[in-house]
């Protein structure tokens, strides 16, 4: 179908302003961007339509299928200037892609900082063999929960003049309000006393991480980043910027609403006046606002998910041999940050080439420095065992959550535990990595192409703090065919990365 991307001026916390949204068709663009659903093995065609007309922001747009493997359609990704030439106002582009992995994932442009302006939305893939199948009753796009981050400012407006992001609200699937707003509507989530639901629940942030929870309830985690973990119960999640969660909540508790809240770690925190907030509602309940002292939050040891009490339901083990630096190849990332503004991997700022990177990769070019300016991309050969050491060093405004494109990755070793796990490490495409602290991944390379590995807390990964994991780079011919309208993005590519 027709993915339209639009500005529009909307008010979701109750302040107007210009935003970049999607929507099916240009009528119906808002935020988040539509849910869209398949199921596992679908092929999914989304012609994304470039109608924004704002130049206060930016124009150019492409969109990444967050978490979505794209074997062997590196070229449908959409990371503007790594794997795609951006579409520019007046034109669209045929994301053409299979998705053989069910699971909680997402959409987002992935130009500049774009994002952060509204270009966000869920994207579920079914699975008509769900090994939990049998312990909910509901999993529908009543029971999908996107937590983002609202500015009242455009983000670019932000990088210019703003030392740190600083949101104004937090949206609970696209509502919310500021503390100087107390009437701005809530998000009401409906459910029936004694229904098992599975809740989506899908971090969109651009920078903070929230600590999520549902007043007077608990909630069971089965699935994370498209992965099925085992059965996990905890009150609360901190939950980072691109990561997602199925949980099932029992609604076993007394008929009447609940608070569903989600405090971030940078901007307006607690409940006062209603933000960070949306409504669990039980059928039967008055549509009122739930008193918040009478559902307090269980709290104790174990409420709170740590993540590495979470394991994956099917194979388990993380790849090679269980001891640090026992893989085929090993890279060590350290972070760093240099003034004004300026994150660094092993020194090195990342820097947007003007030719993407899969664009030079398919035109022979075999040499860091030629791929990408700095030199920061990373060879890897196919059929390795890759463990990535990332070093927190001191860059600031951490924790970094850290994601990689085309693969899921064990994480072996989390920033704040000193203990390794290679037995059944938590499985996900986002982890995180604060100051002074060291998280280590394992993944398999089987997916030709260029990979993004980057923050995302989107001002950091503009400021720099990104890099591309160049994989299988030999056989990237025979094994990435771009359509010809993917070629046909790029002639004006240099007049627009100029322009935009
Ligand atoms: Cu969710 Cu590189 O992106």
């Amino acid at each position: 179908g027709d993915l339209h991307v639009a500005n529009r001026k909307i008010a979701p916390d109750g302040w107007k302003r210009s935003a970049v949204l999607a929507g099916k068709s240009l009528a119906t663009v808002d935020i988040p961007g539509p849910l869209i659903t398949a199921n596992r093995g679908d092929r999914l065609k989304i012609n994304v339509i470039d109608e924004l007309s704002d130049t206060s922001m930016v124009r150019a747009t492409s969109i990444h299928w967050h978490g979505i493997f794209q074997k062997g359609t590196n070229w449908a990704d959409g990371v503007a200037s790594v794997t795609q030439c951006p579409i520019i106002p007046g034109e669209s582009f045929l994301y053409n892609f299979l998705v053989p992995e069910p699971g909680t994932y997402w959409y987002h442009s992935h130009i500049s900082v774009q994002y952060c302006d509204g270009l966000r939305g869920p994207l579920v893939i079914y699975d008509p063999e769900d090994p939990y199948k049998g312990e909910y009753d509901v999993d529908d796009e009543s029971t999908v929960l996107t937590i983002a981050d609202w500015y009242h400012r455009t983000a670019r407006d932000i990088l210019a003049t703003q030392a740190a992001p600083a949101p104004n609200a937090t949206l609970i699937n696209g509502k919310g309000r500021y503390p100087e707003n107390p009437t701005a509507p809530f998000s009401v989530i409906n459910v029936e006393h004694g229904k098992r639901y599975r809740f989506r629940l899908i971090s969109m942030s651009c920078d903070p991480s929230h600590t999520f929870s549902i007043d007077g309830h608990n909630f069971t985690i089965i699935e994370t980043d498209g992965q099925y973990t085992q059965p996990h119960t905890v009150t609360s999640i901190f939950l980072h910027a691109g990561q997602r969660y199925s949980i099932i909540l029992h609604a076993n508790q007394k008929i009447g609403n609940y608070w569903i809240r989600a405090s971030p770690d940078d901007g307006p925190v607690g409940y006062e006046n209603g933000i960070n907030s949306a409504i669990l509602r039980y059928s039967g309940s008055p549509p009122s606002e739930p008193q918040p002292s009478t559902h307090p939050t269980p709290t104790g040891p174990g409420s709170e998910l740590k993540e590495y009490d979470l394991a994956p339901l099917f194979s388990p083990q993380a790849p090679g041999r269980p001891r640090p630096g026992g893989a085929d190849v090993t890279l060590d990332i350290t972070l760093g940050f240099a003034l004004p503004a300026s994150f660094l991997m092993n020194g090195v700022q990342w820097k947007t080439p003007s030719v993407p990177v899969l664009l030079q990769m398919l035109s022979g070019q075999r040499h860091p420095k030629s791929l990408v300016p700095n030199g920061l991309v990373y060879l890897i050969p196919k059929g390795a065992i890759v463990e990535v050491n990332l070093h927190g060093g001191d860059a600031p405004g951490g924790p970094h959550p850290f994601h990689l494109h085309g693969h899921a990755f064990s994480v072996v070793k989390h920033g704040d535990i000193d203990v390794y796990n290679f037995q059944n490490p938590v499985r996900r495409d986002v982890t995180y990595v604060s100051t002074g602290n060291l998280t280590t991944i394992r993944f398999t390379t089987n997916n030709t192409g260029p990979w993004f590995l980057h923050c995302h807390k989107d001002f950091h990964l503009e400021d720099g703090l990104a890099a591309v994991l160049a994989e299988d780079i030999e056989d990237v011919k025979e094994e990435v065919v771009p359509p010809d309208e993917w070629k046909n993005l790029c002639p004006t590519y240099e007049e627009f990365s100029q322009t935009y």
